[in-house]
């Protein structure tokens, strides 16, 4: 067992001497295809070892207590009048997924719950949708209301834009809820229709570099890319086709031809997507024909159109690129997730990877007074009762 599991477990049990039931969600690391998900394009993440613990269980009573051990605080929580219960931090997460069942008609009994996780915080792993998506599917099963994973996963997504007004595509919770060891996922965000591919990289590893910054801007710029994403969808309808899905759908060759009539910074916003969308999918076959070196090559060149043409990366992540992409052990090196700090991500020869983390945490250091931390990625299930 795991610690973190017995940490929950015997915590619950001292505080409410109940069994309680135990549901693990984990984190999750994006290969390719970024700012994609709501875009209706495709995207390739993968369920980490690292992961929320949630401890669970009817309080039987019309109030509950939900313990934070990371953040070593307690709510008492009225579910009688659960609008009333005041802004706060992380149990906004939890409140936000129990409003998505009640707007669905799906009533939620009080609970207690005592949470805890190791997806780090701020790195762009997605520890707030591992956390929304172990509740998710914890509500879902204890009051047998006969969701499926898919469902979950909208209903997650739509607490994160609703409560917690993160206009986030629904890449985070559907990996953290599908994940599938040694697999990584390449999922339609327009359809839902996902495929798990293999995840063979020969003597090379996931490695994520943490900048261990993570800039305020964070959500509104990436609420305001949405807007400038609806934006160019609204011209390409209202120009060339009103029936076209999503942006990532849209022909590049629409996108040339309207040059002079987009406002410049949606024109760049547009064509990162088109491009992105393109190139995952041939990063997909190379991944599968073993090309590894041209899927390190396509990963290199969604940094670039992160931060070129989306402009959603910064200093202390371009450095980190900046400084390892060169590297004969580094097939691929990019910003990864919403951007404006958290991780790279990276494909590392595996006899390679200290030595490299040694010399670029004593230059990140130098740069940016921060010391570097570095994750080697496990893959891992998705959300599952323990
Ligand atoms: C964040 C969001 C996701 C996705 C990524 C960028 O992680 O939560 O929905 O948009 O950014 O790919």
């Amino acid at each position: 067992m795991n610690q973190l599991q017995l940490t929950v477990n015997q915590v619950f049990i001292d505080n409410f001497k109940q069994e309680p039931m135990i549901v693990r969600s984990p984190g999750r690391v994006n290969l390719i295809g970024e700012h994609t998900d709501y875009n209706g394009g495709f995207v390739l993440p993968a369920a980490t070892d690292k992961a929320a613990y949630l401890a669970i269980n009817d309080s039987k009573m019309e109030t509950g207590k939900w313990i934070s051990i990371d953040m070593k605080e307690s709510v008492e929580v009225d579910f009688k009048d659960l609008k009333s219960f005041p802004n706060h931090s992380w149990a906004n997460y939890i409140l936000g997924v129990v409003e998505q069942f009640e707007k669905r008609g799906m009533k939620v009994p009080a609970f207690n719950c005592v949470m805890a996780g190791d997806v780090p915080i701020g790195s762009g792993m997605s520890s707030s949708a591992a956390l929304e998506s172990a509740v998710g599917f914890a509500i879902n099963e204890m009051n047998g209301f006969g969701l499926n994973r898919k469902e979950i996963a909208k209903l997650v997504q739509q607490a994160e834009n609703e409560f917690i007004g993160v206009k986030c595509g629904i890449m985070d919770m559907f990996a953290s809820i599908h994940g599938k060891e040694n697999n990584v996922i390449r999922l339609n965000c327009e359809t839902l229709n996902f495929e798990y591919f293999p995840l063979n990289l020969g003597d090379h590893k996931i490695v994520l570099f943490d900048t261990g910054v993570k800039h305020n801007l964070v959500e509104s710029e990436y609420n305001l890319r949405r807007l400038q994403c609806e934006e160019g969808l609204a011209f390409f309808r209202k120009h060339f086709d009103d029936t076209i899905p999503n942006l990532s759908q849209v022909p590049l060759a629409w996108l040339q031809a309207s040059r002079s009539q987009l406002n410049p910074i949606v024109y760049h916003r547009c064509q990162y997507v088109i491009e992105e969308n393109q190139r995952i999918l041939s990063a997909c076959e190379d991944l599968q024909a073993g090309r590894l070196k041209d899927f390190g090559i396509k990963m290199t060149a969604t940094h670039e159109g992160l931060r070129n043409l989306y402009e959603v990366s910064c200093p202390e992540l371009d450095f980190l690129v900046d400084s390892v992409w060169h590297e004969k052990s580094v097939l691929g090196s990019r910003m990864m997730g919403g951007g404006f700090g958290g991780c790279t991500i990276n494909l590392i020869k595996m006899d390679a990877i200290d030595e490299l983390y040694t010399r670029l945490s004593i230059n990140y250091e130098q740069k940016t007074g921060i010391k570097l931390k570095m994750y080697s990625v496990v893959t891992a299930n998705g959300t599952e009762i323990l």
